[in-house]
């Protein structure tokens, strides 16, 4: 079984599409989300992995550096042995040093093509372009934002989404099925 740890800053919805598909989805007898990070006290995704039975811890990084931010984190992963490193809506760019600690063992997902749109605001991006499609990336992690090698791309249809947050809902619908199964890949090589 690998161990997860998942880096969340809010909501934590991909957080608990993941943990419930190791719970009882495509990822069972897989992997096993071991513990939850927040960078931010309040992010709603902590109580959601309190509910799932998953330990939690909560960093703030407001007023510490990029260095000693990644420095606790990565003190709690040692203690913990986890095999990947999952970013989640994680909204914070890791040091080389962090990143090069754990080579091709961190991935996140983003919801655009990354070689079109990096950063925030890709689905507001989709939306104003009115385009008839994006795309959901899940790539490895280096220390610049959206960067890393992909892993996986999906598809995701909008010509019928009329507004932005029909634009989200639909792409997080397939993030929400993506993530788990191009882990899957990864996890079964
Ligand atoms: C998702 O769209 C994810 O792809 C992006 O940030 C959003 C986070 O949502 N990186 P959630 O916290 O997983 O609900």
């Amino acid at each position: 079984m690998k161990k997860l740890a998942i880096l969340i800053s809010g909501r934590g919805s991909n957080m608990k599409a993941i943990a419930e598909s190791c719970q009882n989805g495509v990822l069972k007898n897989i992997a096993q989300v071991t513990i939850v990070i927040s960078n931010k006290l309040n992010a709603k995704g902590l109580q959601t992995a309190k509910d799932l039975g998953i330990p939690t811890f909560a960093i703030e990084s407001k007023s510490i550096t990029r260095k000693e931010f990644d420095q606790k984190v990565l003190t709690l992963l040692k203690a913990t042995k986890v095999d990947y490193i999952l970013l989640a809506g994680f909204m914070r760019r890791l040091t080389k040093g962090f990143t090069d600690t754990f080579p091709k063992k961190i991935i996140n997902i983003h919801p655009a093509d990354t070689n079109q749109h990096r950063g925030l605001g890709a689905y507001e991006w989709a939306w104003k372009n009115q385009l008839p499609s994006t795309k959901i990336t899940v790539h490895y992690v280096n220390d610049k934002i959206d960067d890393g090698q992909i892993i996986a791309q999906a598809d995701v249809d909008l010509r019928e989404a009329k507004s932005l947050q029909e634009v989200e809902a639909k792409g997080l619908a397939v993030e929400h099925q993506f993530f788990a199964q191009a882990l899957k890949t990864i996890f079964e090589k």
